[in-house]
């Protein structure tokens, strides 16, 4: 199968033929539809990531179709639309069985190792081992995949749109659904319109927030955020704080969430955070070693602050509910996919997104991937 690998960090993927082996018990064969680019894939590539590795085929937001199911493999058949998921669900361990966090523990040391659940890779070229990534390892034209992280989604659905739900849309939808359960009527702020900010405000919207006022520094990317239910949008800066304590009340908002990756910006949200009960979910993923700044009083005088793994989403449940609400037309998909491209550009959606060029960029795997735009 042709596949994009890692070989060495800072430098290119390399599109390629590399080998794939059948699947074992509990692992499932699937052709990918499609995968976006995201930037965890480009923080992997460019070596920034100390826990890295290479060679490795990297990609992280497919979907795609059963083709094949290895031994005693139950919760998926030949056929199924799929959407891959980095963060599984096996519904048996103590964290899968608790009500209050969607972190599997059950595949989690191996899957970081760059292998599967039983230690070893499907993926070789010439006899020598490439890793998977992941867990995924979407940026090909067939992943083997435990079934634990398959979230089996309604065919109607469009498998170039379902990929976003893979990672950044459910993150932001989720970091409001589940972790801030944001209530009706309240104030939120989000702070970042990428993928994961859009998605928030949209979840914020659906929760029936009365005010969503998204923050970003560029103007494009407020306009999405209108599109998706933002009722006000704010220029991002070193006094947004203070802007938004005078829009309300002097007292900040009920409910604040940074999607940004900035340390800088995460204080913000936690400062723009209402006394009393106002609640700062963190999504964003800081470089390694920055920390996060925060006075304590904040913190006595009644704001909490929660972080939200891809959206505290158990996936296999969690995916297709999202799924459906977008086919009943609660959540607009079209505008986040920005680019449409083949396998063998891969490193171009890397750089559009370096450029902040759209949201998405989406590899389509049927044919030769039609582009739209540049
Ligand atoms: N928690 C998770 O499970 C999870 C999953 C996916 C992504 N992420 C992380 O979420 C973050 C956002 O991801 P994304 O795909 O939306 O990224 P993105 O780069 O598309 O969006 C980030 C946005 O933040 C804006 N921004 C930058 N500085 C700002 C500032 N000072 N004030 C206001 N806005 C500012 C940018 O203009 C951009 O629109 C990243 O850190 C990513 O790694 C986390
Ligand atoms: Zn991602
Ligand atoms: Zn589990």
């Amino acid at each position: 199968m042709r596949a994009a690998v890692l070989e060495e960090f800072g430098k290119p993927l390399v599109v390629q033929e590399v080998d794939l082996d059948e699947p074992r018990a509990g692992e499932v064969l699937v052709r990918l539809a499609a995968c976006g680019v995201c930037h965890t894939d480009l923080y992997t590539a460019s070596g920034a990531d100390p826990s890295g590795y290479a060679p490795a085929v990297l990609g992280h937001e497919g979907a795609g179709v059963v083709e094949k199911v290895g031994e005693d493999v139950t919760l998926v058949e030949p056929g199924d639309h799929v959407v891959t998921l980095f963060s599984p669900q096996c519904g048996r361990c103590v964290h899968c069985l608790d009500e209050r966090t969607n972190l599997c523990l059950a595949i989690r040391e191996q899957q970081n190792q760059g292998h599967l659940p039983d230690g070893t890779s499907r993926i070789s070229r010439n006899g020598e081992e490439i890793r998977h990534f992941m867990g995924t390892s979407t940026f090909a034209e067939y992943t083997v995949i435990p079934e634990i992280a398959l979230a089996k989604v309604d065919p109607e659905a469009r498998l170039d749109r379902a990929c976003l739900f893979a990672c950044g849309l459910s993150t932001g939808l989720g970091a409001a659904i589940n972790t801030a359960k944001v209530a009706a009527g309240s104030t939120c702020v989000v702070f970042g319109a990428g993928m994961v900010g859009l998605g928030a405000v949209a979840g914020c919207r659906l929760q029936g927030a009365e005010r969503i006022i998204s923050v970003d520094l560029a103007e494009e990317r407020l306009e999405l955020a209108r599109g998706q239910g933002a009722t006000e949008t704010m220029a991002g800066g070193e006094d947004v704080v203070e802007r938004i304590l005078e829009s309300t009340d002097g007292f900040g908002a009920d409910y604040t969430f940074e999607a940004t990756g900035n340390v800088a910006v995460m204080r913000q949200a936690v400062e723009s955070a209402r006394m009393g009960w106002g609640l700062c979910t963190i999504a964003g993923v800081a470089g390694k070693g920055e920390t996060l700044d925060i006075v304590p009083r904040l913190l006595i005088t009644g704001r909490r602050v929660a972080g939200s793994s891809f959206g505290g989403v158990k996936g296999r449940e969690g995916v297709p509910k999202l799924v459906d609400r977008w086919l009943a037309g609660e959540i607009d998909v079209e505008p986040f996919v920005s680019h449409h491209i083949a396998l063998e550009d891969v490193n171009r959606g890397f750089e559009l997104m370096e450029e902040g060029s759209g949201i998405r960029s989406v590899i389509g795997f049927d044919g030769a991937g039609e582009r739209s735009g540049t």
